[in-house]
């Protein structure tokens, strides 16, 4: 399976913030926020992955993430010109893509839980049609919104509802067949001129063929758009990790223990961070 990153967008929401850099290379606590996304595909077993992003910031990506080696990975980089839409990205990454079904997810989007390593395994079997992730919030009105049967069917999606047919937001993790590059070239872009993920989506419902799971309330899905959200998420990130000693988005230690690089190899990556505490914790990771 390929991953794609979506790191686009104006994050106009964050700017001053924004103005020279892009949201996902700001710091959510003690890593950039592309760390989060990345792991969370690192999860799901994904090592081929595309980043997208402006012609501004993705050269600043690539000096961040490089081609991917020194963690067992293969990035590939591809720029958006403008932000037409999530769906845009399957055009962009068509010869990526090629004949393999795909992962994408949104560089802004954090991920947390016990249960989500299996859920995200199990999302990446998939070889035909879509699968989601829902989860319940509070705003419902501010997302595509799903709505499940009790043996977890799609029964609809609506991007932005006025009215609700239920609390699940769809999260920004999707996963498709190769063929969903032929679907968002079939789109016509919204009113707010974007190729828009729901419509992707709801071709896959319209042929039966969308499967979602949910995920708990034992989990956390964050997004980082506004200053608050972005604060609320290095507040949840350092919590978990003073209180555990573990770190959330580690990327050299998913790779580490998915058996992407080996002990050798996590050994000089510690050692280009001297003796700061990023660098203390990977050392405290070797046998
Ligand atoms: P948004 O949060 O909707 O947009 P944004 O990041 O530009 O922020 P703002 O609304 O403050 O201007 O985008 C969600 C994610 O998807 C984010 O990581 C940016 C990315 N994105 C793109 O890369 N290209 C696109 O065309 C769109 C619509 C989003």
């Amino acid at each position: 399976m390929r991953g794609i990153i979506l790191a686009g967008g104006a994050g106009t929401r964050l700017a001053p913030m924004t103005l020279a850099t892009s949201k996902q290379l700001l710091p959510v606590y003690d890593k950039p926020m592309l760390y989060y996304p990345l792991s969370t595909l690192m999860m799901a077993g994904i090592r081929d992955v595309m980043v997208i992003s402006t012609p501004r910031d993705l050269p600043v990506m690539q000096a961040l993430l490089g081609e991917g080696a020194q963690w067992g990975m293969r990035f590939s980089y591809a720029v958006q010109p403008e932000p037409k839409g999530i769906a845009q990205a399957f055009i962009i990454a068509k010869d990526f893509i090629g004949y393999q079904p795909v992962c994408l997810i949104l560089g802004d989007n954090i991920f947390y839980g016990a249960t989500l390593g299996a859920q995200l395994q199990k999302a990446a079997k998939i070889t035909s049609g879509g699968h989601v992730f829902a989860y319940r919030v509070r705003d419902a009105q501010r997302y595509g919104v799903i709505e499940l049967d009790a043996a977890g069917k799609v029964l609809s999606i609506e991007e932005k509802p006025k009215m609700p047919k239920s609390p699940l937001a769809v999260t920004g993790i999707y996963f498709y067949g190769p063929d969903v590059v032929q679907v968002a070239e079939g789109l016509t872009p919204s009113p707010r001129g974007e190729l828009e993920i729901t419509d992707v989506n709801t071709h896959y419902l319209r042929a039966g063929t969308l499967s979602a799971q949910l995920l708990g309330r034992g989990a956390a899905w964050l997004d980082t758009g506004t200053p608050d959200s972005l604060l609320a998420a290095s507040q949840f990130v350092q919590t978990i990790e003073a209180r555990q000693g573990l770190k959330i988005a580690c990327v050299e230690e998913v790779a580490y223990h998915r058996g992407f690089i080996d002990s050798a190899q996590l050994q000089d990556l510690a050692a280009r961070y001297g003796s700061n505490d990023y660098g203390a914790y990977l050392r405290q990771l070797l046998p």
